[in-house]
């Protein structure tokens, strides 16, 4: 984040009450009419004791097979939920409302690319996830196997998950964005015994050849047995016979009925791998019943989900905000949601304001690239459609800047809706720190902690800090958080339990306000944030030098007005190559093939030599203030502090 993005943060003192007619018909100012808490001051008080808390809402939200002996058992940092508990997140999500009135109440409304539109009551969904569910024993994958998932934005990709699920199988999901080489890695961290995928889907008005990618995962990726293939665009695909089968042919006289699996309710989910500061994405772990608690309750809180709401996240599922609020929490929720599977401005910048009113949504979910890019068209788009249906917004993923904020509030929202700005990751699982629809606002900040969630600012020595930027810390634990880290204990404990006893580190700069308001100002680590996305400056490092051409590499982030943050690099070529544009363009397709397009740099700078320390380490911090004409303070313990004026005359 740049510093005049921190100041104006700093100064932004305006603050958006609520209306009182839409505060009292609120799912929260129910809840505390019932409960007797008087105000939100109240609430979280009360809230503090967050074991009272989290056993009283979890009776209103999940239910279980047979009840749990204990709430909670926290060694730390290691956790247990609803211990002794028998659950499944599909019972949840699918089986108990198809005996109710919900059966036929749409679940998901799909809008593809070209248009076409498919609609899934709750009981569809269930027969479909059903019929898969008995495909994939029938594949013989059995309780604890790992399904891996590479799927656009269809429904089916809800349908492969909860048919996972269902049987207790893992799955791990891979967002069809990133390249072959991204989900062979993946694939074989968590030895997926069949992968689920499609033949292709559409973007920006053109076909993208998924089974393609998929096939140069597979050439190595020795522990896949067997491939469900989707169809979806209907072009051929190659195939490999007795490995690939089609969903439809696989599915055709499968049963209809599936029994689902009573697992212990801190069984695993699903497997999401998320970068970090090395190389290697880490695979982050979920578990069935608290991973559901969390997610139901924090969107039924947050975004006060409503029978008759039409709720868009518009993210993609690959990442954690599509498998908590467009798979489980708005299932469990028995909400209607409206999945879309292309690009934003296809064909015109206008398709997303498009889809609101046509299916009258009353929730929209998005990140803050997202709104920059639509403020970027401009309001005219907006305003050629009617988005009265809409109640309440929501934004993730980034710090969003109060320019951007105001614009979503004032034309998507038309000063009416609530605007829910919900910091979390993929390791917290659900929301941690965002309004409720009853909190007064200010642009920019993620406000306070929900109820039952206990968040703090430290400095290095672990004392908290108030109006000064800091490390955000969790300190206690929360029913969706992550258990661990696929295969690297040592890592989880590592990464963020080991700057503060028994406190989560979250690895972002934040700051409190005197009304413990949250700043959240972006990643303290070597951590990019590009449109919302987590990338690893070492992951990039890593994908240059695979090029046979480069020696050394180095990645920084740089302010960007759209994305938030853009990949700059600094390129070391072995002896005697030619720095060329050619080169430049390739070196880029070449991480583009290696990690997927959003992990392209945008910038490519060719130098000699990159800063070290003595121990050879390259000093990406002092990189990063040399690009960006900042002071880099005090080199001389670097090995090398010629090669700090270079970055500054890099070509
Ligand atoms: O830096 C924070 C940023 O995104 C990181 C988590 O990334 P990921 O695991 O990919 O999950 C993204 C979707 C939940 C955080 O450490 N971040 C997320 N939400 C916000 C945010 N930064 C500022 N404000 C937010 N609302």
């Amino acid at each position: 984040m740049s510093e005049e993005n921190i100041s104006v943060l700093l100064e932004e003192k305006r603050v958006f009450k609520p209306k009182e007619d839409f505060v009292r018909q609120t799912n929260v100012q129910k809840w505390m009419d019932k409960n007797n808490i008087k105000n939100l001051d109240e609430l979280y008080k009360k809230t503090e004791d967050w074991k009272w808390f989290w056993e009283k809402i979890s009776k209103e939200m999940i239910e279980f097979y047979s009840p749990y002996k204990k709430l909670i058992e926290w060694d730390v940092p290691w956790v247990k939920w609803f211990v002794g508990a028998k659950y499944n997140i599909v019972h949840d999500a699918l089986d108990k409302h198809v005996k109710t009135w919900r059966k036929n109440k749409v679940a998901f409304i799909f809008e593809g690319e070209p248009g076409d539109v498919r609609k899934f009551t709750y009981n569809d969904v269930y027969i479909e996830v059903n019929k898969l569910a008995n495909s994939l024993k029938k594949l013989g994958v059995k309780k604890g196997d790992r399904v891996g998932i590479y799927m656009p934005m269809l429904p089916e990709l809800p349908i492969a998950m909860l048919a996972c699920a269902k049987i207790g199988a893992i799955h791990s999901v891979v967002f069809s964005g990133f390249s072959s080489l991204a989900f062979r890695d993946r694939i074989n961290d968590c030895e997926a015994k069949v992968v689920i995928t499609c033949d292709g889907f559409w973007r920006r008005g053109k076909k993208v050849y998924l089974k393609e990618q998929a096939d140069v995962a597979l050439e190595k990726a020795p522990s896949v047995k067997n491939v469900i293939v989707y169809k979806r665009t209907g072009d051929g695909v190659p195939w490999t016979a007795g490995r690939d089968v089609w969903w439809h042919d696989l599915i055709f006289d499968a049963p209809k009925q599936c029994k689902t699996e009573e697992l212990d309710a801190n069984d695993p989910l699903f497997f999401l791998y998320t970068s970090g500061t090395t190389g290697k994405p880490k695979g982050i772990i979920h578990a069935h019943a608290g991973y559901a608690l969390g997610t139901a309750y924090t969107l039924d809180w947050t975004f006060d989900i409503k029978d008759e709401d039409i709720w868009w996240c518009a993210a993609d599922i690959g990442w954690i905000t599509g498998h908590s609020y467009i798979v489980y929490a708005p299932l469990i929720l028995g909400t209607t949601s409206v999945i879309y599977e292309g690009a934003p401005n296809f064909p015109g910048p206008d398709r997303w304001w498009e889809i609101i009113e046509k299916y009258n949504v009353t929730s929209l979910y998005t990140s803050p690239t997202s709104i920059r890019l639509f403020m970027k068209y401009g309001e005219e788009w907006v305003k050629k459609h009617d988005l009265s249906t809409l109640r309440i917004l929501g934004s993730v993923g980034e710090p969003i800047n109060p320019e951007a904020w105001m614009w979503y509030y004032k034309y998507i929202g038309n000063e009416n809706c609530q605007i829910m700005d919900t910091w979390w990751q993929t390791e917290t699982g659900h929301f941690m720190i965002s309004p409720l629809p009853i909190t007064p606002l200010k642009p920019g900040s993620a406000t306070r902690p929900l109820p039952g969630i206990s968040a703090d600012v430290y400095n290095d020595k672990g004392e908290p800090v108030i109006n000064a930027g800091g490390n955000l810390v969790l300190t206690t634990p929360w029913p969706g958080m992550l258990r661990g880290i696929y295969k690297n204990p040592d890592r989880y404990v590592e990464t963020y339990w080991n700057k503060f006893e028994g406190i989560y580190l979250a690895g972002d700069v934040t700051r409190k306000d005197d009304d413990n308001y949250f700043w959240i100002q972006g990643r303290a680590d070597d951590v990019l944030n590009v449109s919302g996305h987590r990338i690893g400056n070492s992951e990039v490092e890593s994908a240059l030098v695979s090029h046979p051409i480069v020696a050394e590499a180095a990645v920084i982030g740089k302010p960007h007005s759209l994305k938030g943050e853009s990949i700059t690099s600094y390129v070391v070529l072995k002896g005697g190559a030619n720095p060329t544009e050619e080169l430049r363009k390739e070196l880029r397709e070449h991480v583009g093939n290696e990690m997927g397009k959003i992990a392209r740099p945008d910038e490519i700078w060719f130098v000699t030599d990159l800063p070290k320390t003595r121990s050879g380490k390259i000093m990406r911090r002092v990189i990063r203030s040399k690009a960006l004409g900042k002071n880099v303070g005090d080199i001389s313990t670097l090995s090398n502090p010629e090669a700090v004026e270079e970055i500054g005359n890099a070509k």
